[in-house]
């Protein structure tokens, strides 16, 4: 197995490929936790570290929301949402009972005062009772409007700070836009310092997102060609094929630009074109995101409608069932102006990527739920084969985050027989049949990560920023227009003006 340099024993990162890390003991505080979130990822991913002995035995979960509840009804309710979310794997009775143990829940509200002062006994309990030695991990996972005022109040009750570390993991969305964004993190910063703030972003904890580092700056034949004089263009699609799921009322004031572009997209694409970073520390990792999303080309007003698309689903009846409109969905205005479709081409300034063009795009309601980073490479110059003469790329490298995770190359080759004609075929890697086992969830990866410190996939207060920045001018523009919405039926690939939007540099989107 191949590792990678930088594991002295002060690295806190001794194995980066996540093995045989030490982990602390520790409390992890989650805010919000009769919340939809705690019930599919959180504690199903946890469950899972119980059962893989990921977990130090100093370990506790202490759940907080408004519901009254005695910690056995909380156990109880998080016992049936890992067997109905846990992904993969089978439930073992005998391993939740243990982890059970170390679960525990209060009723409170985050707007009281005197919620931190509960918290603040609960923890002293849970940690002689646990050994916790002192570590919390606090995890923010309310409405976002919450946040704030729960740092503060974790902050006035002296929680920041105790006999071990003390972090603070956050949700997105980090703010509405740029502003929003930076306030919330001037009120976090007044409590934490950057360092110890986590903003999640669960695309980052992805094995495929991941294994992108891996795949470019673990070989040495790709780099050479990845920049602008053989890229011709990159597609980024993040495809869902489910509606808003019940999430109507969320969904209304985020919008697909601001609830996947902004955050998870653009971060997709900082791993793809970033530079390639001296070591594998969190700090080095981090800045070279962070630079690549200060190179993107903020638009100018003009240019908006031109560079972006916004679509809303419409009803359709598909597979017998009738779907309805988005603006027939429970909690969603009538007449509402939010998309549910997002496109848009966005550049790069800077030597690597010049002129080429980034089109990203995610959508409810498409036909196939499938999310991938389609990197098409230039014709060759001059062909004196048979081919469709369209002058089209072939060489395609498509590297698949979900569900069919793995890579593939597409090219050229001859078709068997007589005469020289050729026909494009294809180079698989599946993840699946390589390894043969299962990949962990993001929020395993992710909530481990925070418990061992390590920051590399998380991001910071100055990339939040920047990809605030390069989607503000759509948000701004989008305010402003007056859409004809919908403009898509569900189950079909969006408006026919982000068809349109690639055609006009000659592209057309990938039908993946
Ligand atoms: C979340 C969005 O961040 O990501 C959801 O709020 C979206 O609307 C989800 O469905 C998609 O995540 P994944 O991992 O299923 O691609």
């Amino acid at each position: 197995m191949i590792r990678l340099k930088d594991m002295s024993p002060d690295n806190p990162f001794q194995d980066p490929l996540r093995f045989e890390r030490k982990m602390p003991e520790c409390a992890v505080v989650i805010f919000g936790a009769n919340g939809d979130l705690t019930k599919r990822k959180l504690m199903p991913a946890l469950y899972r570290l119980a059962l893989e002995r990921r977990l130090a035995p100093g370990f506790a979960v202490l759940g907080i929301s408004r519901t009254p509840m005695s910690n056995d009804q909380f156990r109880d309710k998080m016992r049936e949402s890992v067997q109905r979310y846990q992904e993969n794997s089978e439930f073992d009775a005998t391993v939740w009972d243990s982890f059970a143990k170390s679960i525990f829940y209060m009723g409170g509200d985050v707007g009281d005062p005197a919620c931190y002062t509960t918290l603040a006994t609960c923890l002293a309990a849970i940690e002689r009772e646990r050994q916790t030695g002192g570590n919390v991990l606090f995890y923010l996972s309310t409405q976002p409007s919450q946040y704030a005022e729960t740092a503060l109040g974790i902050g006035s009750a002296g929680l920041a700070k105790g006999a071990g570390w003390r972090r603070l993991v956050v949700e997105k969305p980090f703010g509405h836009d740029l502003e929003s964004a930076k306030k919330l993190s001037d009120d976090l910063h007044q409590v934490f310092h950057e360092s110890e703030v986590y903003r999640i972003d669960h695309y980052l904890g992805k094995e495929t997102v991941q294994n992108i580092l891996a795949f470019r700056f673990g070989n040495g034949i790709f780099e050479p060609l990845w920049n602008r004089r053989y890229v011709n263009h990159v597609q980024i699609t993040a495809a869902e094929s489910i509606g808003v799921e019940g999430r109507g009322a969320y969904y209304q004031e985020a919008g697909a630009l601001r609830d996947m572009i902004q955050n998870h997209l653009l971060q997709v694409m900082a791993t793809i074109a970033m530079e390639p970073s001296a070591t594998f520390q969190p700090g080095s990792v981090r800045d070279e995101r962070a630079k690549l999303l200060r190179s993107i080309r903020v638009m100018k007003p003009a240019e908006v409608l031109c560079n972006s698309v916004s679509g809303q689903y419409g009803p359709a009846r598909i597979g017998g069932q009738d779907l309805p409109g988005f603006r027939e969905e429970k909690g969603v205005d009538p007449g509402s102006q939010t998309d549910t479709y997002a496109a848009a081409t966005f550049f790069v300034e800077n030597w690597r990527w010049a002129g080429v063009p980034f089109y990203v795009r995610s959508g409810k309601h498409l036909p196939k739920r499938v999310s991938e980073i389609a990197i098409e490479f230039n014709a060759a110059p001059h062909t004196v084969f048979d081919t469709d003469g369209s002058g089209a790329s072939i060489n395609i490298l498509i590297l698949r985050i979900q569900p069919e995770e793995g890579i593939s190359l597409k090219f050229l080759s001859k078709r068997p027989g007589a005469g020289m004609m050729l026909r494009p075929v294809s180079m698989d890697f599946n993840y699946g049949s390589s390894f043969g086992e299962r990949s962990p969830s993001a929020y395993e990866t992710l909530l481990l990560d925070a418990i061992v410190g390590d920051a590399t996939l998380y991001t910071r207060q100055d990339m939040v920023e920047a990809s605030w920045a390069a989607v503000e001018p759509i948000q701004q523009v989008w305010a402003e227009h007056k859409f004809e919405f919908p403009n898509y039926p569900a189950g079909t690939w969006g408006p026919a003006a982000s068809e349109e939007m690639l055609a006009r540099r000659g592209h057309s989107w990938r039908k993946p």
